[in-house]
């Protein structure tokens, strides 16, 4: 939902590979302080139904989209199955259309904190010498 398309090809024209930050969508679900406005991406129809076509789970949908578009991308997961699962997305393979329509799911909103906000909580603190 915030792939950040121009910073990409940015990366791209200087040769700087892109990392996934939060690469299946956890901070679109995760619980915490958020209001809820969020729509989690686990849980988006689109993706549902790709899915269903290439026969594989949501997460390993996003994980290919990242894959095939050139991304690192480390999902987490403290399930086994899961840790499973989302290696074995490098075998699920999207065609244009699909790589497509996800790119297409893109709303511009950022989820988790802006880096170019200065946050004084984590960073202005008084670090004692001993
Ligand atoms: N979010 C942050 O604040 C933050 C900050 C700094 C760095 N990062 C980096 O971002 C990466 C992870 O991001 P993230 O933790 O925000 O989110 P994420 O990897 O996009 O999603 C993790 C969530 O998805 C669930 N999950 C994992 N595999 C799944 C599957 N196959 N099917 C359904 N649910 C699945 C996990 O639950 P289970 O564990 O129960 O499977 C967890 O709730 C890491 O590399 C992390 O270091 C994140």
């Amino acid at each position: 939902y915030f792939a950040q398309r121009e910073l990409l090809a940015v990366d791209e024209a200087q040769g700087i590979l892109n990392q996934a930050w939060s690469p299946i969508g956890g901070i679109t679900f995760y619980p915490g302080p958020w209001g809820d406005e969020r729509r989690s991406v686990m849980h988006d129809p689109e993706i549902a139904a790709i899915a269903e076509r290439v026969g594989a789970t949501p997460a390993q949908v996003m994980l290919a989209w990242h894959l095939q578009q050139g991304r690192s991308a480390i999902p987490k997961s403290v399930n086994p199955a899961r840790i499973a699962e989302n290696f074995a997305a490098g075998e699920v393979e999207l065609d244009a259309a699909a790589l497509a329509a996800i790119d297409g799911l893109d709303r511009g909103v950022r989820n988790g904190p802006d880096p170019d906000a200065p946050r004084e909580e984590f960073f202005n603190r008084l670090i004692p010498e001993a």
